[in-house]
C-alpha cells in the first residue's frame, strides 16, 4: 500500500452487511482497503470473498470499536498510511425501554456510533485537508430524523451522526473533502437480528431494502459528495414527515411502529 496513484479506503464493520457491500464496491473501483471489524474469522472470510472477485491489497484490523481510545490505536496502526476514504459503518441496534436495557451494551453503542466515529475523523481529516482531497461516508439512519421510543439511544446516536456530518460537511466546503451521511431505512442484514435477542422483537419486514442496493446508493452519493443520502422514495417521504408534523406526533408514530413491528 502507499502507491501514490492508488487510493486507500478504510471501512469499519466491513465483515458483513452494508460494510461488506461497500468494501466490495471500493475494491471493484481499484481502491486498496483497510477493513476493520470485531470478529477475526468473519473479517478474514470477508477479505477472502473480496479477493475472489477483485485483486486488490487488503489490510485487516480486528478491533472492538466500542472501547475508549480505539480510534487512536487504529490511527497509530495505520503508521502514516494515507487514507483517502473513510466509511464509518460499524454499528448495532438496541431494543427496549431505556430504563430496562443493559447499560453496558448501551454505552458500547454510544462509544461506537459517536466517539469512535468522531475521533477517527478527527485524526484522519487533517491529512485529507492538507492533500486537498478525501471522502467520508458516515452511516446514519432514517432513525436520525426523529426521536425513537423503545430504541432511544440508537435513534439519538444516529441523529448525532447526521447533525455532525452536515456541520463538518459545511465547514469543509472548498477543501476538496466531502462528508456524506447515509440514512437507510430497514435493510436486510444481520443488524435486524442483533437489535434484540428476542426473535419475536425482530419482526420488521415491511419496507425492507436489499443491502447491495443501499450500499450502491450510498457509495454513489459519497463519490458525488452529496451531504445526505436517503435510499428509497418511501424513506425520503418518511424523512420529510417530521418537518410537517409536530415532534410529539412523530414520536408517537415511531412508538406505534416499534410496538407493532417488535410485537411487544
Ligand atoms: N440494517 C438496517 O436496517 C440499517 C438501517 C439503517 C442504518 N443501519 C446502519 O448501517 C450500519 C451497518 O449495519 P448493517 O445493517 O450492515 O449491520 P451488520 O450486518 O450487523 O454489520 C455491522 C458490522 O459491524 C460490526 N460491529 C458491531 N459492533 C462492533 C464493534 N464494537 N467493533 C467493531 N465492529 C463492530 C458487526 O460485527 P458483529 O456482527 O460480529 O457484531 C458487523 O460485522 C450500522 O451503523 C447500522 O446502524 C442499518
Amino acid at each position: 500500500m502507499g502507491n501514490n496513484n492508488i487510493k486507500t479506503a478504510l471501512v469499519t464493520g466491513a465483515a458483513s452487511g452494508l460494510g461488506f457491500e461497500l468494501a466490495l464496491l471500493l475494491a471493484k473501483d481499484g481502491y486498496h482497503l483497510v477493513l476493520i471489524d470485531i470478529d477475526s474469522a468473519k473479517l478474514e472470510a470477508a477479505k477472502a470473498n473480496i479477493l475472489k472477485e477483485y485483486p486488490t491489497q487488503i489490510i485487516v484490523m480486528v478491533k472492538d470499536l466500542s472501547v475508549i481510545n480505539i480510534a487512536q490505536e487504529i490511527y497509530d496502526d495505520l503508521n502514516t498510511l494515507n487514507i483517502d476514504v473513510i466509511i464509518n459503518n460499524a454499528g448495532f441496534g438496541l431494543f427496549g425501554t431505556f430504563y430496562e436495557t443493559d447499560w453496558e451494551r448501551g454505552s458500547q453503542m454510544l462509544h461506537l456510533h459517536i466517539l469512535t466515529t468522531t475521533h477517527l475523523i478527527k485524526l484522519i481529516l487533517p491529512g485529507m485537508v492538507e492533500r486537498g482531497s478525501g471522502k467520508i461516508l458516515n452511516l446514519s439512519s432514517l432513525a436520525a430524523f426523529q426521536p425513537g421510543p423503545l430504541m432511544a439511544l440508537y435513534y439519538a446516536s444516529k441523529a448525532y451522526i447526521l447533525s455532525f456530518s452536515e456541520a463538518i460537511s459545511n465547514e469543509l466546503k472548498g477543501t476538496g473533502v466531502t462528508v456524506t451521511a447515509l440514512c437507510p431505512g430497514p435493510t436486510k442484514t444481520a443488524f435486524q437480528s442483533t437489535v434484540s435477542e428476542d426473535a419475536a422483537e425482530n419482526k420488521i419486514a415491511f419496507n425492507m431494502a436489499c443491502a447491495k442496493e443501499v450500499a450502491l446508493y450510498g457509495y454513489k452519493a459519497m463519490q458525488k459528495g452529496k451531504v445526505i443520502a436517503i435510499p428509497g422514495v418511501f424513506n425520503k417521504f418518511l424523512s420529510f414527515l417530521p418537518r410537517v408534523l409536530t415532534r410529539n406526533r412523530t414520536t408517537k408514530i415511531v412508538r406505534k411502529i416499534q410496538d407493532k413491528n417488535r410485537d411487544c
